[in-house]
């Protein structure tokens, strides 16, 4: 039976929201800049002086271990004048140095040499002269940051996430494999959107519907996230490797809260992990992580790979196409399936930040 809803649960977010500049801004203040957002894996993050950079909510921002064991995260600009400081992705120094005019800061964000000013930089070293720090949390080996200072906890904000994520021992072992950036033509929520419902999947992911049992495809609500689940059909094979023998047999999908997605998939310990990166209102940068609990990918890890590869093309394609729709002034905005609920949720905290 078809499910009703009131008027206003019918209908999707309004198009003007994923064309328009002020909304953008409005989401930075009020959602990404008081999320906790995924920065890497504590593996990544082990000795003294390893970091880790990123944007979160516009801002640049780096985190890194210190000499003594801390971990620390920090604007990733320069007190003197404001030139970003750390350009690499992530990497491994004693100190960090701004190559505009050389200051110097200790791995704890406090100033060592500033060359162009003739305070020692003892006497120099206060305020605003130092590096300026954010909060860094860690649970489950995953580390996030989030730019409110007066934000929840992190295991208060995503404890129905990490409580999920527990029934998978191999999280502490797992390593980075690889990274990649990816700059997608649509809107970041297009991207959620479209991940948030499979209504799509029979027609748009021949491959996908026919390894997993779409008919017993389910979406769990959580605090803050919600997870997908689908098991493998009986006929489908993933790699030589019997289905009861490894680590993962049931994929599990989590989104959370607001731009990121977790894919644990059936196979030896894995994550692949993508954080939406808005660039402008018309377009996003994908980041893509793989973490395995090996080194090198199995077979059936590269099969996986190339699996999920396929889906992200075949999604890519279809948000691009949607984002050109959403600049039309054909129609103002769309309509739920009895079977979007996932996305009216998603559609619902949206709104209901940006009211905050
Ligand atoms: S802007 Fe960094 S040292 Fe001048
Ligand atoms: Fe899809």
């Amino acid at each position: 039976m078809l499910q009703t809803f009131k008027e206003s649960d019918q209908f999707t977010l309004p198009y003007a929201f994923y064309r328009n500049a002020d909304v953008l801004v409005e989401e930075n203040r009020k959602v990404f800049a008081r999320a906790w957002q995924f920065v890497g894996h504590v593996s990544q993050l082990q000795q003294a002086g390893q970091f880790i950079t990123c944007e979160v909510a516009g801002e640049p921002i780096i985190v890194v271990r210190g000499d003594d064991g801390e971990l620390r995260a920090f604007y990733n600009v320069c007190p003197h004048r404001a030139t970003q400081l750390e350009s690499q992705e992530d990497g491994k120094k004693k100190i960090l140095q701004c190559t505009y005019h050389g200051w110097t800061f200790k791995l704890n964000g406090q100033l060592h040499q500033a060359p162009n000013f003739k305070q020692s930089p003892e006497s120099f070293c206060e305020g605003d002269t130092c590096l300026r720090g954010i909060r860094v949390e860690t649970e489950a080996s995953l580390v996030f940051v989030n730019l409110d200072e007066n934000a929840q906890s992190l295991k208060e904000a995503n404890g129905e996430f990490f409580d999920d994520l527990s029934q998978f021992a191999f999280l502490s072992r797992l390593q980075k494999y690889s990274s990649e950036k990816r700059t997608i033509k649509a809107n970041w929520k297009a991207y959620i959107d479209n991940y948030l419902e499979c209504d799509h999947c029979a027609i748009a992911h021949p491959v996908f519907a026919s390894t997993f049992d779409l008919k017993n495809y389910l979406f769990i609500d959580k605090q803050n996230c919600i997870i997908q689940t689908a098991s493998v059909k009986p006929s489908a094979k993933l790699g030589d490797v019997p289905l009861d023998e490894v680590e993962v047999q049931k994929g599990r999908y989590y989104w959370l809260w607001p731009n990121m997605i977790f894919s644990v998939s059936p196979g030896p310990g894995n994550i692949a992990l993508t954080v939406l990166t808005p660039l402008d209102e018309n377009t996003t940068i994908a980041n893509y992580f793989y973490y395995f609990v090996n080194q090198e990918p199995t077979p059936e890890q590269q099969e996986n790979i190339n699996f999920v590869e396929q889906l992200r093309r075949e999604d890519i394609k279809l948000v691009e196409k949607a984002q050109i729709g959403f600049r039309s002034q054909a129609f103002e905005r769309g309509r739920y399936s009895p079977t979007e609920h996932a996305l009216r949720r998603f559609h619902r905290m949206i709104q209901g930040a940006l009211e905050a």
